[in-house]
């Protein structure tokens, strides 16, 4: 499942997907729950099912738990009573918008807690592979781990992170953080390594494969060393960034990130499938 995560417009320049006749100036729409067809309610209940089925010992725990409490399984959910019960439990809400919006816009609902949520679902043909993401991907990768205090915050600052990358012409470095990161990272528990990113969790194929042992390198998270490392955006990851907890994500990422975005600037991206001397596969041999 592969798409760009923040940028207002696809790189092919080709047209976006969505309806965006009716939203507003922060692009936010109407979800219109009662508009979705039965067949898509299908649709929803039979990815949800294969998702579900994977996600025992390949997700974490914390995603793992509240997936369960969205009671999700039955259709496409109305965002209204999501966002009900995550205001109660973070103070995030979640907003309706009709695919990908300006980054602009999007860190701007990142930074005051709004997560925007994709209201269309992908086609029956799209089934294993999306180009842009849709309301699966957005509500099945994403909603989940907003529930947890601590990535709720992490999200948060990363909003405001953004509004101020784009001053100090640091969002390609920020975006690969992003990715590396909320979209395809990884943790580690006591059971071994589990999947956090959206990306992968949504995804019928990469959630087995990112943890297999591949020619695709799993490595602890440094934020400069990934913010430098180029990713792939329509194969599987060739490399994933492994944290310990959230809480490190959240301390990796407060300091200020002006110095690095300046050293970052210096010095030539790494292809995504780089191992530098002296970092090792934490998967090898295994
Ligand atoms: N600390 C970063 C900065 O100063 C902002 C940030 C926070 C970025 C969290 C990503 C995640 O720019
Ligand atoms: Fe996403």
């Amino acid at each position: 499942e592969e798409f760009l995560a923040t940028v207002a417009e696809k790189s092919d320049g080709a047209a976006l997907r969505g309806d965006y006749s009716t939203a507003d100036a922060q692009y936010v729409v109407k979800q219109n729950w009662a508009a979705y067809t039965e067949e898509e309610h299908a649709l929803w209940r039979r990815l949800y099912k294969r998702q579900e089925a994977l996600v025992p010992g390949r997700a974490c725990d914390e995603f793992i738990t509240a997936l369960a409490a969205l009671k999700a399984s039955d259709g496409i959910p109305d965002f209204e009573k999501t966002s009900e019960a995550l205001e109660k439990a973070t103070g995030w809400r979640i907003v309706a918008v009709p695919g990908l919006i300006p980054e602009q816009a999007f860190f701007n609902h990142l930074a005051n807690r709004r997560f925007p949520v994709t209201v269309w679902l992908r086609t029956p043909a799209e089934f294993d592979y999306i180009v842009e993401p849709d309301v699966f991907h957005d509500y099945f990768g994403h909603v989940p781990l907003l529930f947890d205090p601590v990535f709720a915050d992490h999200m948060q600052e990363y909003g405001k992170g953004g509004l101020k990358a784009m001053k100090l012409g640091g969002l390609d470095y920020l975006a690969r953080l992003y990715w590396y990161t909320v979209e395809f990272g990884l943790i580690q528990s006591p059971q071994g390594l589990r999947v956090y990113g959206a990306g992968i969790l949504s995804s019928g194929g990469e959630l087995e494969y990112c943890l297999q042992n591949t020619p695709s390198r799993h490595i602890p998270l440094n934020v400069e060393r990934c913010m430098r490392t180029l990713y792939k955006i329509d194969s599987y990851q060739e490399t994933y960034f492994v944290i310990r907890d959230f809480k490190q994500l959240f301390e990796d990422t407060a300091p200020d990130f002006t110095p690095m975005y300046e050293r970052l600037k210096q010095v030539d991206a790494l292809p995504a499938n780089t191992l530098l001397p002296g970092e090792k596969d934490l998967l090898a041999g295994s």
